[in-house]
């Protein structure tokens, strides 16, 4: 019987999860996405190919590995459908490859269209929705009246589509949101056929007897522990479990089945939407963290928010999930400075401390940071860990030492290979 491994974002999202779990995924048999959908874009990069995913787990470009949509997963047929072209003429045998939960919940042109009066009628409190429909769809999840992809096989189908979609049009009337659903209803229904020819399964089983087996499994996450919607900065959130417990309720493995926990975090810290963020510079340095970060998201585009390493926000993201060890990402990124700046503890309504409070937002909380020496050197070229200049060594030893975990992986660029093994 062998354990799932989890890995998952502990920041705001975009740390860099698609890349290792593709450098991770020679290791195992499976991998799984738990939770989240199409707001995710998770980024591949190898031989000169740059690649994004956004239901899609990012081991599909392994010749081996299986990959699971899984329970917790909501899934926008059209979207889907354009994900799985575009990997089919890039020559990836994706039937082959990919099985969906039957579980898995359904994203309507109508959930979409919900988002998006959601948003426009909170002003200028908006979350930031990246307007996938994500909100809306799980709404209907836990309102017990989603829509899953095993329905599509069901005779009455179409009979549950439209009392749902009837619904939505009520709630978007009360939004008084124009729109034209003969625009998206086509698409979404040929989508849906493309979906049927795939393997539907009933994935809590598939993946308990595949571990029962000795088969190897890795979950991804999506978003990032501090987008939680538990334990992330509400209402500014997204609205699944992204912590390591949503791979237990998103996938059926069971809590005592959980192997290690990887915490995926960039060496500063990045937003997009809206919410409190401590750290954040809103500065010329902020500006350039941006731009050699190339910090635009990679589902919307929208510029990202960028800060220092938030270290009462590690150490919140750590606990919550159980990380077992951590990976660094885009240390490359601050190569260009000669101090860093690195976030101990909050002044919190006047007192100073350690740990991630209730309420971050600005009014209540100011980041004290301390200064650590940059590298100022190049990384990208990097090949083994031995070539870590001695200021980013000590960069990585000072975190491991403030949040207790050891950093197993460095990562020094997007491409599979810029990536250093310690
Ligand atoms: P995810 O959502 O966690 O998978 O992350 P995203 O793909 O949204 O955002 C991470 C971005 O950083 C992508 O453009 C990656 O190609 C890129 N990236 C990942 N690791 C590194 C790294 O170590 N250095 C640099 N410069 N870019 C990286
Ligand atoms: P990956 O998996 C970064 C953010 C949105 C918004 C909030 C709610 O690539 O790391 P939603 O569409 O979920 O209702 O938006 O969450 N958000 C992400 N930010 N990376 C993501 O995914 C995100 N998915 C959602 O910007 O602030
Ligand atoms: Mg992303």
């Amino acid at each position: 019987m062998s354990k799932s491994d989890v890995l998952l974002g502990l920041q705001w999202g975009d740390e860099g999860k698609g890349k290792i779990v593709d450098v991770l995924t020679p290791d195992y048999d499976i991998i799984a996405r738990f939770q989240g959908g199409p707001n995710a874009g998770h980024t591949l990069e190898f031989n000169g190919i740059k690649h994004v995913l956004h239901t899609i787990p990012s081991g599909i470009f392994h010749p081996t590995a299986l990959n699971i949509v899984g329970n917790g997963v909501v899934i926008d047929p059209i979207i889907f459908k354009k994900e799985i072209d575009a990997l089919v003429k890039m020559g990836v045998d994706v039937k082959a490859k990919l099985l969906i939960s039957k579980r898995a919940h359904l994203i309507l042109p109508t959930h979409r269209l919900l988002d998006a009066a959601s948003e426009a009628s909170k002003g200028k409190n908006k979350i930031g929705s990246t307007l996938k429909g994500i909100g809306p769809t799980y709404m209907d999840k836990t309102g017990r009246n989603g829509l899953r992809i095993g329905d599509i096989e069901r005779h009455d189908f179409k009979e549950k589509y439209d009392a749902l979609v009837e619904k939505h049009k009520q709630l978007l009337s009360f939004h008084n949101y124009e729109y034209n659903l003969l625009e998206f209803e086509p698409a979404w229904f040929e989508s849906i056929e493309m979906i049927k020819q795939m393997q539907l399964i009933e994935s809590e089983h598939y993946l308990n007897t595949a571990m029962a087996s000795g088969k190897k499994v890795l979950a991804e996450g999506a978003q990032g522990s501090l987008l939680d919607i538990d334990f992330g900065s509400y209402p500014f959130v997204t609205s699944s479990n992204t912590v390591c417990s949503g791979a237990c309720s998103g996938l059926g493995i069971p809590p005592n089945k959980i192997g290690r926990v990887i915490g995926i975090f960039k060496a500063y810290c990045t937003r997009v939407g809206s919410g409190p963020f401590p750290t954040e510079l809103e500065d010329e340095v902020g500006e350039k963290i941006r731009q050699i970060g190339r910090e635009f998201g990679s589902t919307t585009g929208r510029p990202r928010r960028t800060g220092w390493l938030d270290i009462p926000a590690l150490k919140y993201a750590i606990m919550i999930n159980g990380v077992t060890e951590l990976m660094m990402m885009k240390a490359d990124v601050l190569s260009d400075f000669d101090t860093l700046k690195v976030c101990t503890h909050y002044n919190y309504n006047g007192k100073v401390i350690d740990y991630l409070p209730y309420d971050i937002d600005p009014k209540y909380v100011t980041p004290i940071y301390e200064e650590v020496k940059g590298w100022g050197c190049d990384l990208t070229q990097l090949t083994e860990k031995e070539q870590m200049p001695k200021e980013l060594l000590s960069y990585v030893k000072y975190i491991e030492n403030a949040v207790k975990t050891p950093i197993t992986i460095v990562s020094i660029g997007p491409d599979r290979k810029q990536t250093i093994k310690r």
